[in-house]
């Protein structure tokens, strides 16, 4: 059972949750990260570093947010492999507050 990025990654992309993972399993989008499911060993480490708490254990991922599991699987498919951390996204800070941000998932990979 994979961790998975959920929607509060949207429209900000901290980063935090890169340090210290050791499969390096997180994948880069134009607006969100997400993690490969087959990569992801299941060590937790990443799930205290997000600054607005956009990782869940697979069990823990509330029900509003169950299509991410689907999401991180196919993205991270798509998507470049992400291995540094980086600065935020420049609105970050704003959509950090924003609760329903769906809308604003940007399928690109990020460039
Ligand atoms: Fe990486 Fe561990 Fe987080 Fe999985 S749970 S994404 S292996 S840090
Ligand atoms: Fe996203 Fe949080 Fe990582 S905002 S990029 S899951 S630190």
């Amino acid at each position: 059972m994979a961790y998975v990025v959920a929607e509060p990654c949207i429209k900000c992309k901290y980063t935090d949750c890169l340090d210290g993972c050791p499969v390096d399993c997180f994948y880069e989008g134009q607006n969100m990260l997400v993690i490969n499911p087959e990569e992801c060993i299941d060590c937790g480490l990443c799930l205290g570093q997000c600054p607005i708490n956009a990782i869940y254990t697979a069990e823990d991922l509330p029900v509003k947010w169950a299509h991410y599991k689907d999401i991180n699987a196919q993205y991270s498919k798509l998507w470049p492999q992400i291995t540094a951390k980086k600065d935020p996204l420049p609105e970050a800070a704003e959509f950090s507050k924003i609760e329903d941000k769906a809308a604003f998932l940007d399928p690109s990979p990020a460039s």
